[in-house]
């Protein structure tokens, strides 16, 4: 009787405790997504996202202003503004050597609008995006990890890199509003 009082005892607080353990725990899961909803909501400051597609608000980027947005819940899309000096600067280049050739008409719909996916070889972000940020010799963006560099094309102007950055699917829905995940 009195070791069965011994046991019971503590079984009693130690099931306390084990809900505790478990509502400590839900708690830390829900402030983990919370935060996580806020990075990626942050990453996204004009966009609405809605399956497959990510609506872009064009006004809220100036001219010479560069965004970067989600796509498809995780593919970073970097937008520049490009303004007309970028514009010339990335068409004069045109005949430039590049590993992978491409002209500046060929990757954009408008040409004040870059619009690309930005991932270096090995699935790194390049730098560039943020005022402040080493951007190197053509202006665009640079990749710390194996020091490539892109142009205001997002054409890689490097030796070493493998691809241009990718354009993807498309459209412009009016002036002010870009689609993408949707081409023209
Ligand atoms: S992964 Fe970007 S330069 Fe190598």
């Amino acid at each position: 009787m009195t070791e069965r009082q011994g046991h019971s005892a503590p079984a009693a607080g130690g099931g306390t405790g084990r809900w505790l353990f478990v509502l400590a725990g839900l708690l830390i899961l829900i402030g983990l997504a919370f935060a996580a909803w806020v990075l990626i909501d942050s990453l996204n400051p004009s966009a609405e996202i809605s399956g497959p597609t990510t609506r872009v608000d064009l006004a809220t980027i100036p001219p010479g202003g560069r965004e970067t947005v989600t796509w498809k819940g995780n593919i970073p899309i970097f937008i520049l503004h490009r303004t007309p000096e970028q514009i010339a600067a990335a068409r004069a280049d045109d005949s430039a050597p590049m590993k992978f050739p491409e002209a500046d008409r060929d990757r954009v719909q408008r040409a004040e609008w870059l619009v690309v996916v930005p991932r270096c070889w090995r699935g790194f972000l390049p730098k560039g995006q943020a005022p402040g940020e080493p951007r190197g010799r053509w202006g665009g963006w640079y990749c710390r990890q194996h020091g490539d560099l892109y142009d205001l094309s997002g054409r890689l102007r490097t030796a070493w890199g493998e691809a241009n950055f990718a354009v993807p699917p498309y459209s412009f829905e009016d002036d002010r509003w870009l689609i993408i995940g949707e081409g023209p």
